[in-house]
């Protein structure tokens, strides 16, 4: 039997959907904010920093999940970043996101290292942009990989994420689409 499941900002996940529909961009909204909550919640995180924002969806559930966390979110389209500034603004949390206006390469080397937690939904995996958020990471902090079935780079993070030598993974999704990896 499929239970239905509680999302509280599921609203803002509809609203992501409506945008990409007029906008024609690649704001496909994550598919399990609540996941996301859980393992803020889980990790205890203080610090955690999010690649791809798109209207905030994602960067709200996180901030949820660990209530005295900041949340740092990278997003390039400045349409999203406007959208996503509002949409946190309205919320009870608005306190704890700051989003970054800018290319992930560019604004990571600009932040400090010590995050707990890391979501990556910036498009495909590439290799050197999970280097840099692995510097970013404190030891023993959780790394969440979307993404992970597109083609391409994200083979060669895929591998790097499960052959043992960095991180301990593990698949959220039988389709091996997002990974959960501990720095080790
Ligand atoms: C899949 S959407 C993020 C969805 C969001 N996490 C959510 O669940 O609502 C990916 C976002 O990453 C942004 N993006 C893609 N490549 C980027 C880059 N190199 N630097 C900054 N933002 C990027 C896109 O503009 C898009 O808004």
């Amino acid at each position: 039997m499929t239970r239905p499941i509680t999302d509280l900002f599921a609203e803002i996940r509809k609203a992501t959907d409506r945008h990409r529909a007029r906008h024609g961009c690649s704001a496909y909204p994550y598919g399990n904010g609540p996941l996301l909550s859980a393992l803020a919640a889980a990790v205890r995180a203080r610090r955690i920093l999010e690649l791809g924002t798109a209207l905030g969806y994602t960067a709200l559930s996180l901030a949820y999940g660990a209530s005295d966390a900041t949340v740092d979110t990278i997003e390039c389209d400045a349409d999203h970043v406007r959208l996503a500034r509002d949409t946190v603004a309205a919320t009870a949390l608005a306190h704890h996101i700051t989003v970054h206006e800018g290319d992930f390469a560019k604004m990571l080397p600009t932040l400090d290292p010590g995050y707990d937690l890391a979501f990556f939904d910036g498009g495909t995996p590439i290799p050197t942009l999970h280097s840099a958020v692995r510097g970013l990471l404190r030891t023993g902090g959780v790394l969440i990989t979307a993404n992970l079935t597109h083609d391409g780079t994200a083979d060669a993070v895929q591998k790097a994420l499960f052959d043992g030598k960095f991180w301990r993974s593990a698949s959220v999704d039988e389709r091996g689409e997002t990974a959960i990896s501990v720095k080790l």
